[in-house]
């Protein structure tokens, strides 16, 4: 028994891993492990050789036993040093370079838009880029064959065989959201509305989807003079410098009297300066609601009466920022994107103080 144990503590000592140690338990201690046998051995002995064999032999199982447990413990503890010795992670090695996303010009333009009306007072308005013609069309008082709707280059949604119904079309303007929104909320109301819109067009300063705000302001007692404050306010705020504008009579059917705005501008070398200089570039269609606009949209013309505008926000962050050709704006190049887009981190704001 002695030997027995002297082979046992050996074996034991010399496990190397865990696994190992296992096996070695179940061959010795398992249900047909060596010394299991020897303790059923003890049924064939007298009474005699039971006395002391069984004692000691229950002795062996014990120490046997605890010896399995200490060795387990100290691999286990083993195993974890190895891990913490190999496994460690320089927390203070500079990461890999990760190119960084920019802010695409019209996000960045439609944000310093909608910041500089916020703090006049205008909420944000939505409507869909899918539109009924009569949101698009008819509300705004252009109805069918009205000469109006052959220009502005409109795509129509196709429909099935059969279906007779007027077609639906990608809004050509942001107009369709004065209907929506009047309808909605009723007045008094003061909304701006930026988003998509589009035209069959396409050369250097039009492409076929493009970007508009809408302005809508309606009330008791609005007139072009509000509308004129309003956006010398709006062109100062987004230059960042005083911007004369000038009001050249216009029509669009959706207003009455209509006016085509300008901002005062220079052309030196090329370059184009917003707020200096005596030319002059169209930036925006606007006048005052038309009746029959207001009535469409559920709203009291004897009672109310508004102004309203449409402005082109790729137009303007062109100027803004200098960027020369529009196609540019959609054709998703990274270089271009690049070099135009704004760092998400470092961007110019209107309250940068
Ligand atoms: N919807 C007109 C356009 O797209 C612009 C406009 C809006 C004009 C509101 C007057 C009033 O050209």
């Amino acid at each position: 028994m002695d030997d027995l144990r002297e082979e046992y503590l050996k074996l034991i000592a010399e496990a190397g891993d865990e696994s190992g140690l296992e096996a070695l338990r179940v061959q010795i201690l398992g249900k047909k492990g060596e010394l299991s046998l020897r303790m059923r051995e003890l049924g064939g002995m007298t009474p005699e050789e039971r006395q002391t064999a069984g004692p000691k032999l229950n002795a062996l199982k014990d120490e046997i036993n605890s010896a399995f447990a200490s060795r387990k413990a100290g691999l286990a503890d083993a195993a974890l040093e190895n891990r913490l010795r190999d496994e460690w992670l320089d927390v203070t090695l500079p990461p890999r370079a990760r190119r960084e996303g920019s802010i695409h010009p019209v996000s960045q333009v439609t944000e310093e838009v909608t910041a500089i009306f916020a703090d006049m007072g205008f909420a944000v308005a939505e409507g869909p880029q899918i539109e009924t013609d009569f949101y698009n069309f008819d509300a705004l008082n252009m109805p069918a064959n009205h000469p109006a709707r052959a220009e502005m280059d409109t795509f129509y949604m196709s429909r099935r065989e059969g279906d007779n119904r007027p077609p639906h079309v990608l809004r050509t303007h942001t107009s369709p959201v004065q209907i929506r929104s009047m309808e909605a909320q009723g007045a008094p109301i003061r909304v701006i509305a930026p988003g998509r819109v589009y035209r069959a067009d396409y050369d250097q300063t039009h492409t076929p989807m493009f970007h508009q705000v809408e302005g809508l302001a309606v009330d008791r007692d609005i007139d072009m003079a509000n509308l004129k404050w309003t956006l010398e306010e709006f062109f100062s705020a987004f230059f960042g410098t005083r911007v004369e504008t000038r009001f050249r009579a216009s029509h669009f059917p959706f207003t009455e009297p209509s006016a085509e705005v300008d901002i005062q501008c220079s052309w030196d070398g090329g370059q184009v300066r917003v707020g200096e200089g005596d030319d002059w570039l169209e930036v925006l269609g606007s006048g005052m609601v038309h009746p029959k606009v207001l009535r469409a949209a559920g709203v009291d013309p004897a009672e109310w009466r508004g102004f309203a505008f449409g402005m082109g926000i790729d137009r303007i962050a062109m100027l803004k920022y200098g960027i020369p050709d529009l196609r540019a704006f959609f054709d998703s190049d990274l270089r271009w994107l690049r070099h135009y887009g704004f760092s998400p981190l470092d961007r110019p704001t209107v309250h940068a103080g």
